[in-house]
């Protein structure tokens, strides 16, 4: 069906908007800082559960140098001061490098360093100190406040600061970090998607369709992979609604095993699915 000249209109509107007020002067280092200012909420304990999940990476073992960044930390030092709390149990020389846009916002949080944790001005270019590159780049609630034909050209811009085998994890969760998901993506591209939810209470996972990352968001539409997927969690949830008298986390194991054996490409084990997690092949969900 063809557009409306009023859905036209929009859509030059957003990207004239995005275009104009993307980007601007880093005064500390004299280059281009990527991205604009947006709402800076977040709060404690929001990003354990992609935290959990960034700390099994392998890359933070092997690396010989343990550099994490937290792009777009937002109101308070809060989720980096997490972030290095988490990742040093498996690695305590770890580095966390907290990146903001919004100056007051670096300076507030700069009260806060740390050995182990700094905070910088910056955008999607990742400004570190001189040769340094991330193992890690923690990129959450950051693009879902950007429009959608933004996303490539972010991603693009973070995979370019990576080590070898570095990961960029990208994705959007609730305010108190229940309902989250994440898309992890290495130099080559993307290549995997995760849903994490709090299991107890959930009536349907496929809440998680208002926290997809923003790729996926307004994909959620019959014909798309991802509208498919949450369909199919759905089911396997519903059907499996027995076992949650043992626990919900058994209930879970049981829709994860339902939706490997309908041939979603699951990744991971037992011991994150009984988290309340499900990771799969990024080509499985990618935009059609
Ligand atoms: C909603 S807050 C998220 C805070 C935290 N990551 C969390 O999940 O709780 C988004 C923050 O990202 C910042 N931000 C947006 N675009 C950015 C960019 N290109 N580079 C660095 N920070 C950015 C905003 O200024 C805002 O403070």
């Amino acid at each position: 069906m063809a557009a409306s000249l009023a859905e036209l209109r929009g859509l030059a509107t957003r990207s004239i908007q995005a275009s104009m007020s993307y980007g601007h002067e880093n005064r500390e280092n004299g280059g281009m800082v990527e991205g604009r200012v947006t709402r800076g909420t977040t709060g404690v304990n929001r990003l354990r559960r992609v935290d959990r999940w960034i700390a099994t990476l392998p890359v933070l073992r092997r690396t010989d140098d343990p550099l994490v960044v937290d792009l777009g930390f937002g109101a308070s030092a809060t989720t980096a001061l997490e972030l290095h709390d988490r990742v040093a149990k498996i690695r305590p020389d770890v580095e966390v490098v907290g990146i903001e846009i919004d100056p007051d916002r670096v300076a507030r949080a700069a009260l806060e360093a740390r050995p182990g944790v700094s905070f910088r001005l910056g955008g999607f270019e990742i400004p570190l100190p001189t040769g340094r590159r991330a193992t890690v780049i923690r990129a959450l609630n950051v693009l879902r406040q950007y429009d959608e034909s933004e996303v490539a050209r972010a991603w693009a811009t973070m995979l370019a600061r990576l080590q070898p085998g570095g990961i960029l994890v990208e994705g959007t969760c609730n305010e108190i970090g229940r309902v989250c998901s994440w898309v992890a993506l290495d130099a080559s591209g993307p290549q995997s998607f995760t849903v994490s939810l709090r299991l107890d209470g959930l009536d349907v996972p496929s809440i998680v369709a208002e926290r997809l990352p923003k790729v996926l968001i307004h994909r959620n539409v019959p014909g798309e992979r991802i509208h498919e997927f949450l369909k199919s969690l759905d089911r396997h949830w519903q059907v499996n609604a027995p076992l949650s008298v043992f626990a919900a986390s058994q209930r879970w194991i049981a829709t994860v095993e339902g939706m490997r054996a309908d041939g979603w490409p699951v990744l991971g084990t037992r011991a994150r699915w009984r988290l309340g997690e499900l990771t799969v092949a990024w080509s499985s969900v990618a935009p059609g």
